[in-house]
């Protein structure tokens, strides 16, 4: 069933596994990301950033193609919709109104002020409708999409525990030094910090960046109560490796099913790895 982040990352935190948050692109990422949690027995959240749910054709194409794909599969895991570094209380708005379970707030790059002001007037609507909220503080590396930042900044641990307080958000990603894309050589994440802030905030941690992280610190972080981790970048590698592959060897090929299909087999196979590795796998 479509249901809201809520039980879920409570029920993560609680048995010390993490929800992978996986992003989608098109139509075959749905359908691989759906499968391989079905498959997994494992609860599964769909994000979507603003660029991807235009390049898709807006919020309300994605819920349809996702409930359709459901429907068709005969999905019984949980499973969330979740803007993914959602710009603005409008773009929230917007995907509430779509038929979004779950939003993320960004407006970690003003001023923390306006951060607690927007991201308590998101959750008030977003809790209305029955739908989670992400916030976040500090700076993740790197870039995705429209989201782009020129160096890390780390999370305070005194304004996350103030944010949980003050704004009622259902989970907190604290940058720790994470980036959006592949890291330049090991990644250094604040664990002090991150511990720091699991015990001090009450509600669950999440983790952006998840591409690249060695399975130590994945499951460091999970034992510091990250109980979502978010991954794009592997399953576009892993995707666009296999669909070049194909090509390549086959250079008169111009069905877009006989190099999408493979594509498509490269995300859940990706999927699943990811799903073993954050222990979601058989919780559902
Ligand atoms: O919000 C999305 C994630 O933080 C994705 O990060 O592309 O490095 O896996 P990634
Ligand atoms: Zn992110």
């Amino acid at each position: 069933p479509l249901v809201s982040m809520k039980e879920m990352l409570e029920d993560a935190k609680a048995k010390s596994y993490a929800v992978g948050q996986f992003n989608l692109n098109n139509l075959e990422y749905v359908q691989a990301i759906l499968q391989a949690a079905e498959e997994e027995k494992s609860p599964v959240i769909l994000g979507v950033s603003e660029g991807a749910g235009k390049y898709m054709g807006g919020f309300g194409v994605v819920v349809a193609m996702v409930k359709a794909t459901m429907e068709a599969q005969g999905t019984t895991v949980p499973v969330a919709i979740h803007l993914d570094h959602g710009s603005s209380f409008e773009a929230c708005a917007k995907a509430i109104h779509a038929g979004f379970t779950s939003v993320m707030i960004d407006a970690s790059h003003g001023e923390f002020e306006d951060n607690v002001a927007v991201s308590s007037k998101v959750v008030e609507l977003a809790h209305f409708h029955g739908v989670s909220v992400e916030a976040e503080l500090g700076v993740v590396g790197g870039q995705e999409d429209d989201v782009i930042a020129d160096g890390v900044i780390y999370a305070d641990p005194k304004e996350c525990q103030e944010l949980v307080e003050r704004t009622g958000i259902d989970c907190l990603a604290p940058a720790l030094g994470s980036v959006h894309g592949p890291y330049k050589g090991e990644p250094n994440l604040g664990f002090k910090e991150m511990e720091e802030i699991g015990s001090a905030a009450s509600v669950p941690l999440v983790l952006h960046g998840g591409t690249g992280i060695p399975t130590a610190d994945i499951k460091r972080a999970i034992s510091y109560g990250t109980s979502k981790i978010n991954v794009n970048t592997e399953n576009q590698i892993q995707q666009t490796k296999v669909v070049r592959e194909v090509l390549d060897a086959n250079p008169e090929m111009i069905d877009p099913r006989k190099y999408l299909g493979p594509g498509r087999d490269a995300i859940k196979a990706t999927v699943i790895g990811k799903m073993r590795e954050f222990g979601s796998s058989n919780q559902a």
